[in-house]
């Protein structure tokens, strides 16, 4: 079973070729970073038409490295949201373009579903029930994972998501976009323990986050030293706020996953990258006696490769759709509570 995946909901244009759900054969992603970064983040319709632009090529690199002609392919999968409305059009049209001209089921993808699948091409053996801690810059979600492409939602972020606190925080230390592995690199030379930001857990037992508090506290510690005339030291506020994040991350993850009784823990989304979160989940699941699964680095931000992943159980259970197929750009995740 093979299929052809395309991801746009955000400023990487993907086209990934994927067997059997499990297995790889191509994986072409086009990043626009180096567009997106002079204006200190994505411009959704600079995002829309590069999109436009690359597709067709980022498709033909993506048939050329998997062997195989379009006539091959079973299925076409695209990721239909949440994402930039413009952005997740273009790789929907061009989806159902090419389902119709190849007489091939459509197959409409949720992108969180997505980052959760990174962990089924990373971990041939992983299977279902199990916990996922989603991070990324759009969402911070705790989730039991029931079945394939069935959840509970345990816990969500009440305002910003990680991704965006550690983007905004890069941005007011004057470190480029995306300031995630800015921060991420910065903090490896700091002293994490230098300034003690908030740690913001909310009500007793609740597994939501908020991370506007925090942003808030490094902005006026920041505004504190400027009006004192006092140096900053950057490495030291991006290590501390990276200290503060991962603390209340960690704990809240780790003890959700004891609660409802997994041993299993998969980390996805870009945030899953940073340095510190791996090293902290990784020592406390030790501690816990529970296995901690982070894709690598390259599964962890935008591709195809997931969606196509993700796309495979769909397809087994007959999720197909049809030419009406829509970019939804707050798409939900399908949880037990809103299948009901
Ligand atoms: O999953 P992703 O590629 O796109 C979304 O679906 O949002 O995540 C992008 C986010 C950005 O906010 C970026 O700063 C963050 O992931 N990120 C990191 C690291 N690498 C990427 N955050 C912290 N540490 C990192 N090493
Ligand atoms: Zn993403």
């Amino acid at each position: 079973m093979k299929i052809l995946a395309i991801e746009t909901s955000c400023d990487e244009t993907s086209v990934a070729v994927i067997e059997d759900g499990r297995r790889i054969l191509a994986n072409v992603i086009d990043s626009q970073i180096s567009i997106h970064r002079k204006f200190g983040g994505v411009v959704p319709e600079i995002a829309s038409r590069r999109h436009i632009e690359k597709i067709d090529e980022v498709l033909q690199e993506a048939l050329r490295d998997s062997g195989l002609g379009l006539e091959e392919l079973d299925a076409v999968a695209v990721t239909q949201g949440p994402g930039l409305v413009g952005a997740l059009l273009v790789g929907v049209n061009y989806g159902k373009a090419l389902a119709y001209g190849l007489k091939k089921p459509l197959i409409g993808v949720n992108h969180i579903d997505g980052h959760i699948a990174a962990n089924y091409l990373a971990f041939d053996w992983l299977e279902p029930p199990f916990m996922a801690l989603i991070v990324s810059g759009g969402h911070s979600h705790i989730v039991e994972v029931l079945d394939y492409g069935i959840y509970r939602l345990i816990g969500q972020t009440r305002d910003d998501a990680i991704g965006e606190a550690f983007d905004k925080v890069a941005r007011t230390l004057g470190y480029g976009y995306p300031g995630g592995p800015f921060i991420d690199a910065a903090s490896q030379k700091g002293d994490a323990e230098a300034i003690h930001f908030p740690r913001t857990y909310l009500e007793k037992d609740s597994y939501d986050f908020s991370f506007s508090g925090i942003k808030s506290a490094v902005l006026n510690y920041l505004n504190q030293l400027q009006m004192k005339g006092l140096e900053v030291v950057k490495e030291d506020v991006a290590a501390s706020f990276q200290e503060a994040v991962v603390e209340v991350v960690v704990n809240k993850i780790i003890k959700a996953t004891r609660v409802c009784g997994h041993d299993t823990l998969v980390v996805a989304g870009g945030v899953a990258s940073n340095t510190r979160l791996r090293e902290a989940l990784t020592s406390e699941g030790e501690k816990n006696g529970l296995r901690v699964l982070f894709p690598d680095l390259s599964l962890c931000t935008d591709n195809g490769a997931m969606i196509g992943a993700a796309a495979y159980y769909q397809f087994l259970k007959n999720d197909l759709a049809d030419l009406t197929l829509n970019g939804i750009p707050n798409l939900q995740l399908r949880t037990v509570d809103n299948l009901r």
